[in-house]
């Protein structure tokens, strides 16, 4: 097999090229092929220096990640990096696209970095639970100094080429030809007879430092990063590069890296990253199916909801109508949207003129027939059977032919919708998640006669307007609101059984959500959960199913919005109630719940392997494509935390006969209704087998 690497000559330069596609990772082939490739530098007489550059869309956009799972395989990266940067012949990288990773690291390892105008360099390690392992935590603050280095990492956002020029780290912007431009600063070099200087000769910046640095580090990024394991890791490495000398800093990056790779918090958010680019992957629906052009869309209903779907059209430069039914709904509407885009305008993080074009974007009417020009129809009124289908019949009538028509349902049958209409295969359900404007999942609910092409076009969609899309078919609830009621239901029967609110909240905040589900039921609205339970037509039958959120409602105590539901509100701090707690006590008694001690873990069983297991259910019914898309569902609408890598990742990681196992406990103690393991989860925990392999 020919190497991914090769090695040629213009002149007296070098040219070290890596061609593994699609981007270049440091696959072992690529790693051996480097190694082998500025060894031929070295005893290559004709040679006086080197380019390193990438073929095809990006320079090096870092390891392999597939490899991580695998024992490390010789050559390992840092050995070769250290054999480049040892070159005593100068080599420069030549960067365009995305030099990122161990990519950026095998760039610091060169001498030299020129880069195009519109490449992007970057350690984005920390989102896959990882240091950059291969000295780069070494080298970046020698090149762009401490704070900026570790800004760097610990975001993991890329600088562009221009920010990375000014900080250092690149040596030369190239406009035009790369490699000629590259070829060029190396032979000025040569020509200028100075030695090569290595990145690891630099000495750190120390001398703006105060001397609680790290500690004041440490306290500013303590929210952002709470329960991440890889952030704390990449502070001490840096600390290692100002007290230690390089070789023995690199050796303290080597250890702590290792415990990255090997945490599960690292295989948790490694398997994010592959199943976020598998959700778009539909195999019923071919790669090259046309795709709708979408120029103008039209919102239906102006609430909260619709007025932050239209925000996502207009902030990609998409025009967007937004319908109501009265001048005074439309003006309310359209003074929410102002008011959503003021806010950051005030604190600086959109321009007015940002602000004025986005606003002009969004025409208000009241005219159904103005939306006979929409590409796109999006429903957002009361989550009403009997409304929506009014909706879609006048929808119906007034859209052009190939307008996709779609519902933003969270629960309700989208075939139903559909059958209201001529044209069931232009119907879609696309489920956006409250704040519409902020939240990045989109759950597209593919109806029973919904075409490619509708499917398609929306997948598109949802990329354009920069939400991670997951395609999902119908049942109560698609995927995540289904598996969010049994989390919610085992909240509720725990406060029944004499938990206090706050205390399983508290047990879920700590295994990382960013909210427990009873501030989340708060949040939502009791009254908004309790009407879904109404609407829900195989409810389980159990007197005591979400029987709180009942009473609460029943008093008119609908959570944050009322100052008052599972929690007492104080503004929008949640207050324990002593009457919740005692009114759940009498219904215990009313309902013959026993009161009874609940361990922590036993909390955490109880809310995550209920939803697990509806998970399978959802598997096994064929609702969801794969066990992953559930996972990009929960950490994108959810608030689960990356580094549990979504319900399904954490059964695995786990272990699926444990789930099992706990689930039988249950069962034993109430019953088969909800703790008989779905048909899947029993099969995959029996072979020993993992929802994702
Ligand atoms: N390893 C293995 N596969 C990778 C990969 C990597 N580092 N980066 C991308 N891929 C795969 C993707 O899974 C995808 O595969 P698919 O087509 O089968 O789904 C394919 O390459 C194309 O990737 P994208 O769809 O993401 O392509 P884009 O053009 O949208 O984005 C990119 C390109 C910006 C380079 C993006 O792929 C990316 O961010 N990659 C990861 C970069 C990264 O995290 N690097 C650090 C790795 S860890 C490391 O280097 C450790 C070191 O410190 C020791």
């Amino acid at each position: 097999m020919s190497s991914p690497v090769s090695y040629s000559r213009e002149g007296r330069i070098a040219i070290i090229t890596v061609d593994n596609p699609p981007v270049n990772a440091l696959a072992l082939p690529v790693r051996a092929g480097l190694a082998s490739a500025f060894a031929q530098l070295a005893s290559d007489a004709d040679a006086a220096g080197a380019v390193l550059i990438c073929a095809g869309r990006t320079f090096i956009a870092g390891a392999d990640i597939t490899e991580f799972d695998k024992p490390i395989e010789e050559p390992w990266l840092p050995k070769v990096l250290a054999q480049i940067e040892n070159s005593n012949k100068v080599v420069v990288a030549a960067i365009h696209g995305t030099a990122l990773g161990g990519g950026l690291e095998t760039a610091m390892s060169c001498h030299y970095r020129v880069a195009a105008t519109t490449a992007q360099v970057g350690l984005p390690e920390v989102s896959l639970g990882l240091l950059p392992g291969a000295t780069g935590t070494q080298r970046l603050p020698r090149l762009i100094g401490v704070q900026a280095a570790l800004d760097a990492m610990i975001s993991g956002r890329p600088l562009s080429a221009k920010v990375a020029h000014q900080k250092g780290l690149v040596d030369e912007l190239v406009e035009g030809d790369l490699k000629a431009g590259a070829v060029a600063f190396a032979e000025r070099f040569i020509a200028s007879g100075q030695t090569p200087r290595k990145v690891r000769d630099i000495a750190v910046d120390t001398s703006s430092l105060p001397a609680d640095f790290f500690a004041t580090y440490r306290k500013n990024i303590a929210r952002e990063t709470r329960g991440f394991y890889a952030p704390e890791q990449i502070i001490q490495c840096v600390e290692a590069a100002v007290s230690l000398p390089f070789d023995e800093a690199v050796a303290v990056e080597n250890r702590l890296f290792m415990g990255c790779m090997t945490s599960s918090h690292s295989r948790a958010q490694r398997h994010l990253f592959f199943a976020e680019r598998e959700v778009a992957k539909i195999p019923d629906v071919p790669k090259d199916t046309a795709l709708r052009p979408i120029k103008q869309v039209a919102v239906v209903g102006g609430g909260t909801m619709g007025g932050g779907i239209a925000m996502n059209f207009a902030n990609v430069g998409i025009p967007v109508l937004l319908k109501e039914i009265s001048q005074e709904a439309l003006d309310r509407g359209m003074s929410i949207i102002r008011a959503n885009y003021e806010g950051p305008v005030k604190k600086g993080k959109l321009s007015q003129e940002a602000m004025d074009k986005c606003m002009s974007l969004i025409t208000p009417t009241l005219d159904y027939k103005d939306l006979a020009s929409a590409d796109l129809v999006i429903e957002a009124v009361f989550e009403t059977m009997a409304i929506k289908k009014v909706v879609f019949g006048e929808l119906d009538a007034v859209c052009k032919p190939g307008a996709i028509l779609a519902s933003n349902t969270s629960t309700l049958n989208v075939d139903e919708i559909a059958a209201c209409t001529k044209r069931p295969e232009d119907v879609i359900g696309l489920h956006f998640f409250a704040p519409a404007n902020v939240m990045s999942l989109l759950e597209i609910v593919r109806g029973g006669k919904t075409s490619h092409e509708v499917i398609a076009t929306s997948m598109a969609m949802a990329k354009t307007i920069r939400k991670m899309g997951v395609l999902v078919r119908v049942c109560f609830g698609f995927v995540g609101n289904r598996m969010f009621f049994p989390y919610v239901r085992e909240a509720q029967r725990m406060i029944l059984e004499g938990v206090p609110a706050e205390r399983i909240d508290r047990v879920a905040f700590e295994w990382g959500m960013a909210m427990g589900p009873n501030g989340v039921s708060d949040l939502s609205g009791l009254d908004v959960l309790d009407k879904v339970n109404k609407e829900w037509k195989e409810k389980p039958a159990d007197p005591a199913y979400c029987r709180m959120i009942e009473v609460l409602v029943g008093m008119g105590r609908y959570g944050q919005k009322t100052g008052a539901g599972i929690y007492k509100y104080e503004g929008r701090n949640a207050v324990p109630d002593a009457e919740v707690a005692a009114l759940a006590k009498a219904e215990a008694t009313r309902l013959n719940v026993p009161q009874i001690e609940v361990s922590d873990e036993e909390i955490i069983e109880r809310l995550l392997y209920s939803m697990i297991n509806e998970g399978a259910l959802i598997l096994d019914e064929g609702i969801a494509t794969r066990a992953s898309d559930i996972d990009v569902v929960f950490c994108h609408g959810y608030g689960m935390p990356r580094y549990r890598g979504g319900p399904m990742k954490y059964g695995d990681e786990v272990g699926l006969a444990t789930v099992v196992a706990a689930m039988e406990k249950y069962r034993k103690r109430y019953g088969d209704l909800y703790w008989t393991p779905a048909p899947l989860l029993a099969k995959l925990a029996a072979a020993g087998q993992k929802f994702t392999p």
